[in-house]
């Protein structure tokens, strides 16, 4: 029994909000916390297969040319070493997910300093490691390539289709009462997941089944099929935990590819870990951006004009473009509107989705900039925004869905003790440290994604929920469990949900932050069919039938679910189709950040002491988990402001500070107490459980507010992001 549902309108069933158990929202633990603090969870390295062979990446030195020649005989004769692969196949860049395609391959050809280009594999490890650094490459190298994005010989293209141009955005800046006129920058980040990419491949002669850690299967395993050549049929891809993906683990990566190929060749399984490096190398980068605002206000602070232009860059023939202008697209009012993204194209690693592409880095110099004309009018910032919000959307001219941004602001002001009036910089010193306060709102594009789930409610009361959807540490597992649990009125403990494997229905992946709200909605329409089929075993329409604690109740009727089922018990898949509901309304969640921080005096340092987060998202599904997303966004949003900076060099584009040694996160003693309130509505046009995405709302904007508050702590402004010390002094 399937039963799909499109979206084509908003959907105002209160199903959720009627039901008995009210687990839906309460902040459980996850599911999965027992097995991945015992260890006792498998990750896809830690899967132990009889007579399995290792395999390493061997990684290009030059930034463009061609593979001359590839010495097997140097390493065949060193101890352990089986193979050499060097199939052409062998994927030359990452996927960027999403399309179920091959990444880009190309055999010989080399396009950025970090390239797979082999695949050496011996009996272990160690064995394969030291042979992989003996390989004998000769290469053809291209000189006088463009590596950096701002160089003159830089090929630019526009990204016009993206393009928003309004009205007479010049004509407004010199018309306008006040107005700002300024560039922002960023620095190239990396995903930096703590578990590095690696498959375990096995080949029977005709079937492959990988275990890897990919955070999209469905698409994976398409992605797969097309680089190998080979039906997706015959392919089974298992991911059940994922140690981080952020954007790293939405396409197949390299390593991927190379452990089934070596796999098919040599008939024997191979695992292929990526060494910590390799995965700053050759999976994914954030692409610096360059980002030119021009804001013009009336005399009541009100824009009029809106302009957003970014230069961003990629590898020749990426589609990819870090969406910079995203969320500067529906965010504040500005009738005369100009936001256009370029990209350069230059031989660095291939530029893709690194957490929340677009608004994290686009938000952070948008809500600087709007810092710096709440400045230039002298009013308080937080008025600033509450004068800007659109009553419809400024391109589309569509209305929005829930919008909290206003409450937020205010509430988020409130909580956090925010004096708009006292914005003058160098106000307030202790000791060596110049205290200082800034926000910013937070703003994420609200997006879902097709999603399969079957769900079985047991003869003996119990339920399980499948789905090849991933849990990438966001705690999908467990609001899944709470769907099925509040829908069936099971205990949440007695719903077993299995997610990770092909075999089991496409879910949506974890990406875009559409994850629970579009497999759950999945869950919860198979959870519909099911309680539609128990109605009637009890006389009743599903609207009288509640269901809880394995009681089934109609009137004056009440049966234990274990005696009305029998045998297989009921099952059903439950199928989310988006629909025409994202033409009708613009879909988003809001937020506010506040940040107090100090600056020190001699040094230049910034320390977060005070990070307030207040976020309107739709229904949470589990305030836990929620809160956590929103709390670890902030901590990234600490790292973009403060620390972050993928670096490469200038001669070759191999990256300077690949790992997490000198790739600087922040760290526990980085991080501040950290006070996350999340202000919870419904939105019927973003998902049937009227819940939008959270995954990465907490990052979108959260470094701007300290960068502001930095400005306000010290009266420097910096315009380039990260904020160093050296940049400050
Ligand atoms: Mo996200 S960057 O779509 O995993």
């Amino acid at each position: 029994m399937i039963r799909t549902l499109i979206m084509n309108e908003p959907d105002e069933r209160d199903r959720l909000d009627r039901m008995a158990q009210g687990v839906i929202g309460s902040p459980l633990n996850r599911l999965d916390g027992p097995a991945k603090v015992t260890g006792t969870a498998p990750y896809a390295a830690e899967y132990s297969v009889e007579g399995c062979l290792e395999g390493v990446l061997v990684t290009a030195t030059v930034a463009k040319g061609s593979v001359e020649s590839i010495d097997q005989d140097s390493v065949l004769s060193m101890p352990g070493v089986v193979a050499v692969i060097t199939d052409p196949r062998m994927t030359t860049r990452p996927a960027q997910g999403g399309a179920g395609k091959a990444p880009v391959q190309g055999p010989g050809k080399v396009d950025y300093y970090g390239q797979p280009i082999a695949l050496v594999v011996a009996e272990t490890f160690e064995q394969a490691r030291d042979a992989s650094k003996h390989l004998k490459v000769t290469y053809r190298e291209q000189k006088g390539t463009v590596l950096d994005p701002h160089s003159a010989d830089a090929q630019v293209e526009e990204q016009t289709s993206k393009s928003v141009v309004q009205g007479n955005l010049a004509g407004a800046m010199i018309d306008a009462a006040h107005a700002v006129d300024v560039t922002y920058t960023t620095e190239c980040h990396n995903s930096a997941p703590m578990e590095p990419h690696a498959s375990v491949a096995e080949w029977d002669g005709h079937s492959l089944t990988v275990h890897l850690s990919m955070q999209m299967l469905k698409y994976n395993v398409k992605e797969l099929a097309d680089a190998l050549d080979l039906s997706p049929e015959r392919i089974r891809l298992v991911s059940r935990y994922v140690g981080g993906g952020f954007g790293s683990k939405l396409g197949i990566s390299p390593e991927a590819v190379a452990a089934s190929l070596a796999a098919m060749k040599l008939n024997r399984p191979v695992r292929v870990v990526m060494l910590r490096q390799q995965v700053f190398q050759c999976v994914m980068r954030r692409s610096e951006t360059t980002q030119h605002f021009r804001l013009a206000v009336d005399a009541a602070a009100r824009l009029g004009g809106f302009g957003h232009e970014a230069l961003v860059s990629n590898l020749p023939g990426e589609v990819f473009a870090e969406p910079v202008t995203q969320a500067s697209k529906f965010l504040y009012r500005g009738e005369n509107r100009v936001l256009r993204v370029e990209v350069a194209r230059v031989h660095r690693m291939t530029a893709g989705s690194v957490r929340a592409p677009g608004e994290a880095v686009g938000m952070v110099a948008l809500e600087s900039a709007m810092d710096e004309l709440a400045n230039e009018i002298g009013i308080d910032p937080v008025e600033l925004r509450l004068r800007n919000i659109p009553e419809r959307h400024p391109s589309l001219d569509v209305p929005y869905s829930s919008r909290k941004l206003a409450e937020c602001l205010t509430s988020g002001a409130e909580r956090f003790g925010w004096d708009g009036k006292k914005r003058a910089p160098c106000l307030r010193r202790e000791g060596e440290w110049w205290i200082g306060t800034g926000m910013a709102t937070a703003a994420r594009v609200h997006n879902v994604n097709e999603a399969k789930a079957r769900v079985r409610l047991c003869s003996d009361g119990t339920a399980i929920v499948e789905s090849d959807m991933t849990d990438i540490g966001t705690g999908t597992y467990t609001v899944l469990g709470q769907i099925a649990a509040e829908m069936l009125g099971v205990d949440p403990e007695n719903v077993l949900v299995r997610l990770g494997d092909t075999d089991f229905p496409p879910g949506a992946g974890s990406g875009g932050s559409w994850g629970a709200a579009s497999t759950g909605s999945a869950v919860f329409e198979a959870c519909e069919a099911i309680r539609e089929k128990v109605a009637p075993m009890l006389g009743c329409s599903d609207d009288d039938l509640t269901l809880k604690g394995g009681l089934a109740t109609a009137g004056n009727l009440q049966i234990r679910v274990s005696d009305l089922l029998q045998g297989e018990g009921i099952e059903a898949i439950g199928h989310f189709k988006p629909g025409a509901v994202k033409e009708q309304y613009h879909s988003a969640m809001y937020g506010a950040f506040f940040a107090e921080i100090g600056v020190n005096a001699y040094t230049g340092e910034t320390r977060v002491r005070r990070f307030h987060g207040t976020f309107g998202l739709g229904r949470v599904l589990n305030h836990k988990t929620a809160r956590s997303q929103c709390l670890g966004g902030m901590v990234w949003g600490i790292g973009s402001a403060l620390t972050e900076d993928l670096m490469f060099d200038r001669r070759d584009g191999h990256v300077v500070n690949p790992d997490l040694a000198e790739y600087h996160v922040p760290v526990n003693l980085d991080v501040p107490e950290m006070d996350v309130v999340l202000l919870e509505d419904r939105d019927p046009a973003a998902s049937p459980l009227q819940a939008k995405g959270v995954g990465e709302l907490g990052i979108c904007g959260a470094g701007g507010a300290i960068g502001n508050a930095i400005y306000h702590a010290c009266g420097v402004r910096v315009r380039s992001y990260p904020i160093t010390p050296d940049k400050i002094m």
